[in-house]
């Protein structure tokens, strides 16, 4: 089984936009809904909490069950899922940080999983913008992490906007919001 994915630079940007970001949202709404796909070690399903959403109202999956075993074990609820394919309802805030870097056959198997989106990098944020809308609550967001080595993202007619960046050694990371 493939290894759960420890926490990274992406995983700490997303959080540090998250934790700008959320209690902006909970003004407006306290009983907003979060999904996060591939919430992997439970890191930012840590943060919702944190932040003050109901524990209740937070809703993850993933592709790796190891993952999913893990998230439930914190006392999440966290299902096995390929994207959306087994998620019901709408949510306000949508949250994913994706494999997003192109093919590399140096890439051990184990951990391509979590960190290779395709030949190009951007074919699983592809199916994930196909079907993401419908999941979103009119006015839902979703946040967005990308790399400046992923390849034809396809935003369709979405808006986004850069929520931050930042700049490692061998690429840059970008947090996008993503709305219909
Ligand atoms: C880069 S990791 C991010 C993990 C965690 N959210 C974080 O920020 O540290 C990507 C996660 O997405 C999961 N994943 C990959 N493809 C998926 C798919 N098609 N559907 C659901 N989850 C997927 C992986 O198993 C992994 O846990």
């Amino acid at each position: 089984m493939p290894s759960i994915y420890q926490p990274a630079e992406d995983s700490y940007l997303l959080l540090e936009i998250l934790t700008k970001e959320i209690p902006k949202i909970l003004e407006e709404n306290q009983h907003l809904q979060f999904l996060e796909i591939g919430s992997g070690s439970g890191i930012l399903l840590e943060t919702a909490k944190k932040l003050g959403i109901k524990r209740e109202h937070i809703f993850a999956v993933d592709i790796n069950q190891e993952a999913v075993e893990h998230c439930k074990s914190l006392g999440f609820n966290c299902i096995y899922s390929d994207l959306f394919e087994n998620v019901q309802g709408k949510y306000n805030i949508i949250v994913f940080n994706p494999p997003y870097l192109p093919r590399n056959s140096k890439e051990p198997t184990d951990s391509q999983l979590a960190t290779t989106g395709g030949a190009e990098g951007g074919e699983i944020i592809n199916e994930f913008l196909k079907e993401a809308k419908n999941y979103l609550e009119e006015n839902g967001r979703i946040f967005l992490l990308t790399s400046s080595l992923t390849k034809n993202i396809n935003y369709q007619n979405y808006h986004k906007k850069l929520l931050g960046k930042e700049r490692l050694f061998f690429e840059e990371l970008y947090v996008w919001e993503v709305t219909i």
